[in-house]
């Protein structure tokens, strides 16, 4: 593991731009072995992978909690100074474990988290106590500022132009504490990977939390988001609820106290070499034979989730058992395999949901599985090749969330598919924006319409599998995850650039 001082500004040209990237999920996480020493572990995220390329031309540095007792052991022995990991440079914020259980178990997920993909049954829930006032209060906004610190204390002496790139939910406050901090010199450009509902969504939140989280990201220069209707809801709520904030002759920016502030829409993508060179490894194969030999000459209808309520498992469950009933013929001959990813687990509101796919899963195959068939199969962990082995060979892969920010399922699978396989996509996942031509639109409420559309996608005739699967990859491979992050960069360089020009003219 190569660890090292970085970030020293002589040693580099002085108009390279910084890059920091904020999020709350580091790329890396750290073990230590008997002996003391530390090892790494890379994360798999897109993120992570975008950078790769990145890193080359630009200096990055990532700023990401510390979320392990060894995490903290690690940025404690480097008195919490950025360290040059595996070509990033990482820096580790540390929040108390109260601090940071209150920002991320009670305010982000799920109270954020279930605001944006509209998962509350609001004549119920959420009920908003004097104890989700103390975690906003003293977790979510005292986590946000302390990002901001550790991002202001590194850069502010940085001789060269800075671009923060917070991303997510998790720290939407940090634009505006940041610009407190730092003023005009720096870029700011957040990136939401969920979804932005439009303005009735957004009362469940009172006002104040509510002000604080627009206002926060009207600080920024400009929002990325992962479709245009989310940025064009962003622009609304802005218009909606601020006073003062107008989008006068643009659908897609807000001016706001001065600052003409841009919604865009930048979708995010998988890493296509990287994919198509972790399908060749060994273990790929192996685990697809284990998966023929257990299907047979049975179609597959394959799902990859988190084990997320908004990923609507229940209803995706419901369809099938519905296809069963209404064309019989199907039954023996199909599998329905569930590769579900534990997630938030700690989270009151994630704790029974798996409880309630098995029991709905034993019930579908109490009710139609003889001597030779399962109807159904749930297989519950984190393995990614057995993930991209499943995807090579399924004949329909059901993609039905409630709300998605993008779903990289249905990019992933569109990608490695071996068997010109047909995806069922919700109207409701970002993902549809791109891939929903040449998929089978899905409502994710309409059981009975998805299971239609599952036996069309088993039926269909091969040339027009064929022909949109084709399309599908072609689709996927045109816009990878180093276009979604170069585009951003390109953007603000481009900002940078006409500041700088507007600058010296003045
Ligand atoms: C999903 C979402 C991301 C989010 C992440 C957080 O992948 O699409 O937008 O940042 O979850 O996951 P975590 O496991 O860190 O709570």
């Amino acid at each position: 593991m190569i660890v090292q001082d970085t970030l020293q500004d002589d040693a580099v040209a002085p108009d390279r731009p910084l890059i920091v990237i904020a999020s709350n999920r580091g790329p890396f996480s750290f073990k230590q072995k008997n002996n003391g020493e530390f090892t790494v572990q890379r994360g798999s995220g897109g993120l992570v992978t975008a950078l790769g390329g990145l890193a080359e031309r630009h200096e990055v540095l990532w700023v990401a909690a510390a979320l392990s007792k060894t995490d903290r052991k690690w940025a404690d022995m480097h008195e919490g100074r950025p360290q040059n990991v595996e070509g990033i440079s990482l820096q580790l914020v540390q929040p108390s474990k109260n601090r940071y259980e209150k920002y991320y178990n009670v305010i982000a997920n799920p109270l954020l988290w279930f605001v944006q993909h509209q998962l509350w049954d609001i004549p119920r829930t959420p009920v908003l106590t004097r104890d989700i006032w103390n975690a906003w209060r003293n977790g979510y906004v005292a986590v946000n500022k302390q990002f901001a610190e550790v991002i202001a204390d590194t850069v502010k002496d940085s001789r060269r132009p800075v671009i923060v790139f917070p991303q997510d939910y998790h720290l939407y406050l940090v634009p505006q504490y940041l610009r407190e901090m730092l003023g005009d010199r720096v870029q700011i450009q957040p990136f939401v990977h969920i979804p932005w509902p439009g303005p009735d969504a957004w009362r469940i939140l009172s006002e104040e939390i509510r002000t604080a989280v627009l206002k926060s990201l009207l600080a920024s220069d400009r929002v990325g988001f992962q479709t245009k209707k989310d940025a064009f809801n962003f622009v609304q709520c802005c218009r909606f609820y601020i006073d003062g904030a107008h989008s006068r002759g643009s659908r897609d920016a807000i001016d706001y106290q001065g600052r003409r502030v841009e919604a865009r829409a930048y979708p995010i993508s998988v890493d296509v070499e990287k994919i198509e060179s972790l399908v060749e490894e060994p273990q790929v194969p192996l685990l697809k034979a284990q998966l023929l030999n257990a299907i047979g000459d049975r179609k597959l209808i394959l799902r990859v989730d988190r084990i997320e309520p908004s990923k609507n498992i229940l209803r995706g469950l419901e369809a099938y058992r519905s296809l069963l009933e209404m064309h019989p013929e199907h039954r023996g001959r199909v599998h329905l395999l569930a590769l579900l990813v534990p997630s938030r687990m700690e989270v009151f509101e994630y704790q029974n949901y798996l409880q309630e796919i098995m029991a709905q899963a034993g019930m579908i195959n109490a009710e139609f599985s003889d001597e030779y068939w399962e109807p159904v199969r749930i297989l519950v962990g984190e393995n990614y090749s057995r993930a991209l082995a499943a995807m090579q060979i399924y004949d329909v892969l059901l993609v039905n969330p409630i709300a998605d920010g993008m779903n990289l399922v249905a990019k992933e699978g569109a990608l490695v598919n071996q068997r010109d396989g047909v995806i069922l996509l919700s109207e409701d996942a970002g993902a549809y924006y791109e891939l929903g031509e040449h998929a089978l639109t899905i409502s994710p409420f309409d059981i009975y319409l998805t299971a239609e559309a599952m036996h069309q996608g088993l039926m269909m005739p091969v040339e027009e599998r064929h022909a949109r699967a084709e399309a599908l990859r072609r689709q996927v491979r045109g816009a990878d995850v180093r276009t979604w992050f170069r585009d951003q960069v390109e953007d603000a360089l481009q900002a940078l650039n006409s500041q700088d020009r507007n600058d010296s003219t003045s």
